[in-house]
C-alpha cells in the first residue's frame, strides 16, 4: 500500500478527542476557561520537557513499547507454538497483570484459542473456571512482575498441583508459561528450577503500564489478535503527541483539562463511560491507571498532598438508567468521559411494527448501534445543559489499532497529570500495607508484627458497633 493511502487509512482510524463539553464556553463557570489552560502553558512545556528528557534517558520505558522488536518477535514465536497446543489459555495474574489482557480479550471478541483471565482468589469463580477445563488442552500463563503476588502465587500453586496430578511430573511443565522479571523475584527462581517456558516483563514498566509488554501481547497473540496493529496504534498516538502546542496534544490536553476540573472546580470524580459493552473492561483498566497513578499522599517534594480523582466505571446506555440521574443532578463533582464507537462491527436493525403506537413504532428502521450512538449524543447534551463537564472520545471501530491508541493516550495522559499534580505517578505505596497485613495473617515468616497489628485492631473493635 502506498504511504499516502496507508496514512489515510490510519487517519480514518484515529481516535478523536472532543473537549467542547468541558469548556466554560459551553457550560459556564463549571467549565474550564481557555485562560486557565493558557495559564498552564509554561508549566506544561516544562513538564513535557522533563518527560522527554526522562524518556530519552530510558527512565520511562513504557513510552517506547510501541517500537519494541526483539521482545515482540520472541512473544509472537512462543504464542505461535502455544496456539497449536491448546484450546484455552488461562491467564493467572491480578491488577496490572490482568486488566489490560481482560480489556483486549473483551474488546476483540471470541477467539480461538479462547483466553480466560483469572484475576481473583474467589474460590467459587476460580474453582468453577478450573472445573470446566480440559487440562490436556489448556495452557496457563502465570503473570507476575514481582514474582510473589500472593493471589497469583496461590492460583499458580493450585494449578501446578492439579497439573502434576493429572499430567505427571514431565508433561505438566508443558502447560505453563511464566511472564516475570528477567532476574528478580521468586517466580524467576521457579522458572530456573522447573524449566518452564518464560517471557520477560521489562524492568521499569509498572503493572498498570504493562499491557503493551509481554503481559498483554502474549495472551493477545495466542488468541490470534493482531499485536503488531496494537503497537502500531500506540505508535500512531505517540506520533500525534509529538506536538508542542498544548491545545493540539491529545494526551496532555486531556490531562490538563481533568487536572483543572479537579483543582479549580472541585470535580474530583472521573466517570469513564464507554457506549459499548466491549469496552466495559477498558473502563476498569482506566480506573486502575487513574487511581493508582494519581492517588498519592506525598508530592515529589515530600509534602502532604493527598491528590487524585476518583475513577468510576460506567457503561452506556445501561447506566443512563442507573447512574445518570446522579451525574446530571447530584453534586457537581464529576467529569464524564464518554467513549463513542462509530462502527460497532455489526448492526441489528429494529424491525418496523406497531406503526399506530407512536411510543414503540418510532424505533422501527433504526439500528441498535445507531440507537446507542444517538443516546450518547443525547446524553452528552443533556449533561452539558446541566453544566456538567463531558469529554467525548470517538473510536472509529474497536480493533487492535484503536485499542493501542486508547491505551497509549491514557498512559501518556496520566504521566503528564502526575507532573501537574507534582506527584510520582509510577509508584503505589498505598497498596503495600494491605499486602503486608495479608502476609502476616496467612503466616508468612517475617510478618509476625503485621499479624499482631491486625489482631490488635480486632481487639479494639467495640462489640456494640457490630450488629
Ligand atoms: O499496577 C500495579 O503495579 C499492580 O496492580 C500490579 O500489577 C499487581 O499488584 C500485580 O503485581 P505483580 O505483577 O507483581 O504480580
Amino acid at each position: 500500500m502506498p504511504d499516502y493511502r496507508r496514512r489515510a487509512t490510519r487517519d480514518a482510524m484515529s481516535v478523536r478527542l472532543d473537549v467542547n463539553g468541558m469548556m466554560a464556553d459551553a457550560i459556564g463557570q463549571a467549565g474550564v476557561a481557555r485562560d486557565d489552560v493558557e495559564g498552564l502553558q509554561t508549566r506544561a512545556a516544562q513538564i513535557a520537557g522533563t518527560l522527554k528528557a526522562q524518556r530519552a534517558a530510558g527512565a520511562l520505558p513504557f513510552y517506547d513499547l510501541p517500537y519494541q522488536k526483539e521482545a515482540l518477535a520472541l512473544t509472537k514465536a512462543l504464542a505461535a507454538d502455544v496456539r497449536g497446543e491448546c484450546d484455552t489459555l488461562v491467564v493467572l495474574g491480578i491488577g496490572g497483570s490482568a486488566l489490560g489482557t481482560k480489556t483486549l480479550v473483551a474488546a476483540l471478541g471470541d477467539t480461538t484459542p479462547r483466553v480466560l483471565v483469572a484475576d481473583n482468589v474467589d474460590p467459587w469463580s476460580f474453582g468453577h473456571l478450573l472445573d470446566g477445563l480440559d487440562l490436556t488442552r489448556t495452557t496457563f500463563n502465570v503473570i507476575s512482575k514481582s514474582g510473589e503476588t500472593g493471589e497469583t502465587m496461590a492460583q499458580f500453586l493450585i494449578v501446578r498441583d492439579l497439573l502434576l496430578r493429572q499430567l505427571g511430573a514431565v508433561d505438566y511443565k508443558k502447560r505453563v508459561v511464566v511472564s516475570t522479571d528477567a532476574e528478580k523475584g521468586a517466580l524467576r527462581q521457579v522458572v530456573h528450577d522447573e524449566g518452564f517456558r518464560d517471557l520477560v516483563i521489562p524492568a521499569g514498566v509498572g503493572g498498570r503500564f504493562s499491557v503493551l509488554t509481554t503481559v498483554g501481547l502474549f495472551p493477545a497473540a495466542v488468541a490470534g489478535l493482531r499485536v503488531d496493529e496494537l503497537l502500531a496504534g500506540a505508535a500512531w498516538m505517540d506520533t500525534r503527541c509529538e506536538v508542542a502546542d498544548l491545545w493540539r496534544h491529545p494526551a496532555h490536553l486531556l490531562a490538563t483539562l481533568l487536572y483543572l476540573a479537579d483543582t479549580h472546580h472541585k470535580q474530583n470524580i472521573v466517570v469513564m463511560m464507554p457506549y459499548s459493552d466491549r469496552l466495559q473492561s477498558f473502563a476498569a483498566w482506566f480506573a486502575q491507571l487513574w487511581a493508582e497513578s494519581l492517588g498519592k499522599a506525598r508530592g515529589v517534594d515530600g509534602s502532604a498532598v493527598h491528590t487524585g480523582q476518583t475513577p468510576v466505571a460506567a457503561v452506556g446506555a445501561t447506566d443512563q438508567h442507573s447512574q445518570l440521574q446522579l451525574y446530571a443532578e447530584g453534586p457537581a463533582d464529576k467529569v464524564i468521559v464518554m467513549l463513542r464507537v462509530e462502527d460497532h462491527g455489526r448492526e441489528l436493525p429494529v424491525p418496523s411494527a406497531y406503526a399506530d403506537l407512536e411510543s414503540i413504532g418510532y424505533l422501527g428502521g433504526t439500528g441498535l448501534g445507531q440507537l446507542l450512538n444517538l443516546e450518547q449524543q443525547a446524553t452528552e447534551l443533556a449533561l452539558v445543559k446541566q453544566q456538567r463537564p463531558v469529554i467525548t472520545v470517538t473510536v472509529p471501530q474497536i480493533n487492535a489499532f484503536t485499542l493501542g491508541q486508547l491505551f497509549y493516550l491514557f498512559e501518556a495522559a496520566v504521566v503528564f497529570a502526575g507532573g501537574l499534580y507534582r506527584i510520582n505517578p509510577l509508584d503505589q505505596p498505598g497498596v503495600e500495607e494491605s499486602k503486608r497485613f495479608t502476609y502476616g495473617l496467612v503466616g508468612r515468616k517475617g510478618f509476625e508484627a503485621k499479624r499482631a497489628e491486625v489482631e490488635a485492631w480486632r481487639a479494639r473493635k467495640r462489640g456494640d458497633y457490630v450488629l
